[in-house]
């Protein structure tokens, strides 16, 4: 978790070159956000949200479509390896969680992370 919580704060802080906020918050349930029959199935289940949130540039849908693509990255040689978000999905899926990603040019990208709530008695 704290892997998953770097990378996508790290994202949100490169999403904001000229400084910004960025908004972190945890949430037992989901929130009114997801629609996709995945999510509805998972509705179903107990689960937990981390949302990480930032006013920064966006993104593009044909950018969108490619974030979680092991090495795809839109940041100069050097500056980024297009690994982040990759790892990202691996560990989500590793937790049978799912990822709801609301973005839009320029309009900044807020990302929740739904995680099946874990048991206290097992
Ligand atoms: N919060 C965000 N706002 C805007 N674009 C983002 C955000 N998070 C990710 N992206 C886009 O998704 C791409 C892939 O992100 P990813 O974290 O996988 O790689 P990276 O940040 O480019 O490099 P690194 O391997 O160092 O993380 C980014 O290059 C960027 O274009
Ligand atoms: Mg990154």
């Amino acid at each position: 978790m704290q892997q998953l919580t770097m990378n996508l704060v790290v994202n949100a802080i490169h999403a904001q070159p000229n400084g910004g906020e960025v908004r972190i918050g945890a949430h037992r349930g989901r929130g009114a956000a997801q629609t996709s029959p995945a999510q509805v199935r998972q509705l179903e289940q107990e689960t937990v949200c981390l949302v990480i949130e930032d006013d920064g540039i966006g993104m593009t849908p044909d950018v969108r479509e490619r974030m979680f693509e092991p090495f795809f990255t839109t940041k100069e040689v050097g500056q980024g390896t297009g690994l982040g978000l990759s790892v990202v999905y691996g560990i989500v899926e590793e937790h049978a969680g799912e990822i709801d990603v609301r973005t839009a040019a320029g309009a900044g990208t807020c990302i929740t992370v739904v995680l099946p709530q874990g048991r206290d008695d097992v």
